[in-house]
């Protein structure tokens, strides 16, 4: 069994057979980073580049050491300190890092389609860490194995995604993988963040949280981005939170063994209260952790290289 793509853009299309792959290869990985030696030989040999356009904290950090634990060369771009400030393009950036022989691309972008762009620039496997509203494939994996690491299972589970659906592209990544592995899938936001046609997605959709939570399981909290409330689309952070924000009375409504999620960085006391982000239930610690993990598994598959994941 492998990936049918040697790079990863998304999940729209992925079956479960592949998201299983990755979970399954993630598996050995995250009991490499408990060990004291925390490395394996396994991406000796090979470069990887980390071109981050927009800033992170988390997806930046965890895709570096997963490549330093996997003994890959890593390399760093910024583009504040780069020659894009005189004037460079994307394309003679991205040929002339790999000129310098570099095997894989993991881009980070505002724009929408950049990492499929540069699939047709250079010949590096390329992974999407993020493009704009469109996809954030690896948090979704890691989110999927969250939850596979808590339930045991992921199919016929009932996951609400909460906030802003219209930009968030971990919301578009959750959707298509939670899908393709039977979950039981709804959003819930202001009509005024729910995208265009999100009836198409074959998920439920719902603009009041209280009938949103009843009987879910999972609760994955998506960040407001402030600068919305400057557009308009919701008439204050107080209103919101009132409306959406996931408190402790809310999660009366969850079932019993409720898990709640959150991508970070997080807004505390807005979409989410302090004691529901640092309580018992509350695995976003343990997303940032399960991220190497996940992103050691993507990295090695998309390498082709034949190695045990484990050596
Ligand atoms: N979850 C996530 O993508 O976080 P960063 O923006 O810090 O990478």
């Amino acid at each position: 069994m492998q990936l049918r793509s040697r790079h990863l853009l998304g999940l729209e299309g992925i079956t479960a057979e592949e998201i299983t792959l990755i979970l399954d290869t993630a598996e050995s990985f995250r009991e490499i980073i408990e060990r004291p030696i925390k490395k394996v030989p396994t991406l000796r040999g090979m470069t990887v580049l980390n071109l981050f356009y927009e800033p992170s904290t988390r997806t930046r950090i965890s895709f570096e050491l997963a490549e330093k634990r996997l003994s890959a060369d890593t390399v760093n771009f910024t583009p504040s300190t780069s020659s894009v400030k005189k004037g460079e393009t994307l394309r003679d950036t991205v040929r002339n890092i790999e000129a310098m022989k570099i095997d894989m691309i993991v881009v980070r972008h505002s724009s929408i389609g950049v990492p499929y762009f540069l699939t047709q620039c250079i010949e590096s496997n390329v992974i999407n860490a993020g493009d704009g509203a469109h996809e954030h494939p690896t948090q979704a994996l890691l989110d999927l194995f969250t939850i596979r690491r808590k339930y045991k299972y992921i199919k016929d589970l009932r996951v609400v995604l909460v906030g802003d659906i219209k930009h968030s592209r971990v919301v578009r990544s959750n959707i298509w993988g939670l899908k393709a592995m039977g979950a039981s899938v709804a959003v819930c936001g202001p009509s005024t963040l729910l995208p265009f046609e999100i009836d198409k997605f074959g998920i439920d959709v719902y603009t009041d949280l209280d009938k949103a939570l009843d009987g879910a399981d999972v609760v994955n909290i998506m960040r407001i981005q402030l600068e919305r409330q400057q557009a308009g689309l919701f008439p204050s952070q107080r209103e919101y939170t009132n409306l959406f924000g996931i408190t402790t009375e809310r999660l009366a409504l969850l079932n019993k063994n409720y898990t709640i999620m959150h991508p970070g960085p997080i807004n505390r006391g807005v979409e989410i209260a302090n004691d529901v982000a640092d309580g018992d239930s509350s695995v976003i610690l343990e997303q940032v952790t399960n991220g190497q993990a996940v992103r050691m598994a993507v990295l090695y598959l998309l390498s082709g290289k034949k190695e045990e994941a484990a050596e």
